[in-house]
């Protein structure tokens, strides 16, 4: 699965017919787990399984040391050989040490004891019917796809052109960090929500994120929502501050509600200067 770039899932196959391609070429193909890794995926423990591959090199890390800074690399021993004989110097101050080693190693039985594998495909598949369910109400939701618990939800304008929703994106994820759920937009053009919580991640708390996006996705369903709205620095800071009519911005900002040129707005991003949504 494509983690970083709009959770992709790869076609049955993809991945043997790149290795060969690479390989036959004299490539080597690298699986980066960082962030689909340690069950994650739910049917498998690494998630280039789930293609049937095997990668020259595994490189691992975030969930590793769940917050602790650990990391790592797996290869093979020609592989490592042959960088050792490249005659390159490696080193790096923490590499190996003990304590992290440890908390690695904690977090793989937590993995195993508390069957957070196992939790990630029964919750995710919970996660992904209900979220297919919402589809079912918003046309603005164009796919809901995922592996476990990593799963992605593609927004688009229209279901045909699959034109992104891009700007509806942006304003689900501040609306819902303003309901204490953080979420991330991923994907070349920022229009699919990415959901990737804790492993121990309960189907109540799913119903809880899932009811929360239904509130967001009604308030904007229907509206017009534009983050280019060329606002000024100082309103999108979201003070309360109302500007002139003179001023040519057409804006005036109270908390999260607004005017712009006459017509009432919600939900700016608080603290993000560069831009902001409007939603008429
Ligand atoms: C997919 C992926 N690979 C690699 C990295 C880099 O990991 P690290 O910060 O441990 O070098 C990240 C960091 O966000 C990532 O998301």
């Amino acid at each position: 699965m494509q983690s970083c770039a709009g959770q992709v899932i790869f076609p049955e196959g993809y991945l043997q017919k790149v290795y060969k391609h690479v390989h036959d070429a004299g490539g080597i193909c690298i699986a980066d787990e960082v962030q689909v890794g340690f069950g994650r995926a739910g049917s498998h423990f690494w998630t280039f399984q789930t293609q049937g591959v095997i990668p020259d090199i595994v490189t691992i890390g975030k969930p590793m040391g769940n917050g602790h800074p650990v990391a790592a690399v797996i290869t093979t021993k020609d592989i490592s050989m042959s960088f050792k004989n490249s005659g390159m110097e490696y080193f790096n101050t923490y590499g190996g040490n003990p304590v992290s080693c440890a908390i690695a190693l904690a977090v793989m039985d937590v993995i195993e004891e508390e069957k957070l594998q196992e939790n990630a495909l029964i919750t995710g598949k919970y996660w992904v019917s209900q979220l297919n369910e919402i589809k079912k109400q918003f046309p603005i939701i164009g796919d809901v796809r995922g592996l476990g618990m990593f799963i992605g939800i593609d927004l688009v304008k229209d279901r045909e052109t699959r034109e992104p929703a891009s700007a509806e994106a942006k304003h689900v994820i501040a609306r819902m960090k303003e309901n204490f759920i953080i979420l991330s937009t991923d994907g070349p053009y920022c229009n699919i929500i990415k959901m990737k919580p804790p492993m121990c991640f309960t189907k109540e708390n799913v119903d809880h994120v899932c009811q929360k996006l239904v509130m967001v996705l009604k308030e904007i369903e229907g509206k017009n929502i534009n983050s280019n709205a060329n606002m000024k620095k100082s309103v999108i800071s979201g003070k309360k501050e109302t500007l002139s009519d003179s001023d040519d911005s057409g804006v005036s900002v109270n908390g999260h509600h607004g005017f712009v040129n006459g017509q009432e707005y919600v939900a700016v991003h608080p603290g993000d200067t560069d831009s902001v949504t409007v939603v008429t």
